[in-house]
């Protein structure tokens, strides 16, 4: 398993691109269950998670080729509709096959995603919105079992809120089972995230008729058939906004392009209120702006809740904690989306940090400087949160099991060394001996300033 060695103290500075955005990537690519015609999606992150969903359509029939950041998709064959448990436990993302088979196949045989280390993560709104489009649902084996009524699924007025507001993937799942569905389905307390608009505009390349993607009332008049198309996915809203945090935890000067900065703007407002600059150089595009990051010299706290969009994301409370440790002050930090979902919080203490956590909210105060350490990452952005902060750390981090952040992040690593960071990646195996990295002050929080 590899590890990362940091050497922390080093500013960033210089200009890099936003990857393509994993999350929109995942449910874009299952719209290839839709159509017999090829799919085609450009800015494709090369990821574990995306590879997953690959050998998953592969093996639901779907022919998947890669050629850099350009994969091309196409359905070979439509008796396979089994998403097995070996596919699905490794991704809970599979779970967005369902609303694409049931529509094309009349039927989907989908593993029930089981628990997650961010917390609880139920799927009973997905079902409850297949149920309302006509879907006869059941549990067999451990697998979710769900079949269209004679006719094919029907339109109807669903309704997707929880009690942590809607669902992503479950609306991504309704909406695109609705595009063939007879009728006229009309989604209420939809997922407004951007991720969900851009799914919606490559069904619509496809024939689709979806309006409202990004409020919350997304209404779609099905239609008989779908075509190919031809999609460059949006770029990477969380790997921006850890790109914006990592330049102000390192007092750095970075400039970021293709960045969503119009889907960023509550991490914008937030980074602004810490005393981070963000100026737009080129907002021609404002899902695909250039922009520049620069830092004051000391930080100052913030009070900050996740939300649903347009809210602060919950992908981005790990990195953003990370630089609230080096804030003068206290910080309130509120998890409502995945109440357990601080795994990073005892990680961050062992590097000095001073956090308190009372359920699902945790009380940052900030310390001059944080300082190296061995951590364990647990999830994707637990971990992207702990290689921040021993970027700032005075000494070397170790950061284990960086499995869990390459299922997110494409080469983080060689992209933070481009900028200026000193980062190995080597086998744990190999580390048997502590690394002879020379002390760096930390940058953070400049002690002397
Ligand atoms: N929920 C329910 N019932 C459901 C579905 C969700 O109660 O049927 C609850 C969840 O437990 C949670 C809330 O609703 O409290 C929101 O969950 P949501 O369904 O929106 O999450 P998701 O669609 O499974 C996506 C992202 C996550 C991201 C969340 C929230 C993908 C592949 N995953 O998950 O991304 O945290 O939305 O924004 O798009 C990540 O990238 O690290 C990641 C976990």
């Amino acid at each position: 398993m590899d590890v990362f060695v940091i050497e922390g103290g080093r500013r960033l500075d210089g200009s890099i691109a936003v990857q393509g955005a994993k999350n929109a990537a995942l449910p874009l690519m299952a719209t290839a269950l839709l159509t017999d015609e090829p799919i085609t999606i450009r800015d494709a992150p090369d990821l574990a998670d995306i590879r997953n969903m690959a050998r998953l359509l592969e093996e639901l029939g779907c022919e998947t080729k890669r050629q850099g950041h350009r994969l091309s998709l196409r359905t070979a064959d439509r008796t396979q509709s089994h998403a097995r448990y070996d596919v699905v436990r490794t991704m809970r993302a599979s779970i967005c096959v369902l609303g694409p088979l049931l529509a094309r196949r009349g039927e989907a045989r989908v593993s029930m995603p089981g628990g997650c280390t961010i917390g609880d993560r139920p799927v009973d709104l997905h079902l409850r919105g297949l149920e309302a489009l006509g879907a006869q649902i059941d549990l067999d084996a451990g697998d979710i079992v769900a079949r269209a009524p004679v006719g094919g699924l029907r339109g109807a007025r669903i309704f997707l809120g929880g009690p942590f507001g809607s669902t992503v993937l479950g609306t991504a799942n309704i909406m695109s089972a609705a595009t063939l569905a007879r009728g006229t389905t009309t989604i209420e307390s939809a997922a407004c995230e951007p991720e969900i608009v851009d799914l919606a505009r490559l069904l619509n390349a496809m024939g689709a008729k979806i309006s409202g993607a990004g409020s919350p009332r997304i209404v779609v008049q099905g239609v008989d058939s779908l075509g190919g198309a031809d999609h460059r996915v949006m770029p990477d809203r969380i790997e921006a906004g850890t790109l914006m945090c990592a330049a102000a935890i390192t007092n750095g000067d970075l400039t970021l392009e293709n960045c969503p900065l119009d889907a960023l703007l509550v991490l914008w407002d937030l980074l602004h209120r810490i005393g981070v600059r963000i100026d737009p150089i080129d907002e021609t595009d404002p899902l695909r702006a250039t922009c520049r990051i620069t830092t004051e010299r000391s930080l100052r706290p913030v009070q900050v809740t996740t939300q649903p969009h347009p809210g602060f994301p919950t992908d981005l409370q790990a990195q953003l904690m990370a630089l609230l440790c080096l804030a003068e002050g206290n910080s309130i930090v509120t998890e409502k989306i995945f109440s357990e979902r601080f795994m990073h919080v005892p990680e961050l203490a062992r590097m000095g940090a001073s956090l308190h956590r009372a359920g699902a909210t945790v009380v940052v105060s900030g310390v001059r400087r944080l300082r190296g350490a061995p951590v364990m990452a647990s999830d994707l952005r637990a971990s992207a949160g702990l290689v921040l902060a021993g970027l700032a750390a005075e000494g070397t981090t170790i950061v284990n099991r960086v499995y869990h952040l390459d299922r997110g992040y494409e080469r983080l690593d060689e992209r933070l060394i481009q900028l200026g960071a000193k980062i190995e990646r080597v086998d744990e195996k190999d580390l048997e001996s502590p690394p002879t990295i020379a002390v760096m002050p930390g940058v953070a929080r400049l002690a002397s300033a």
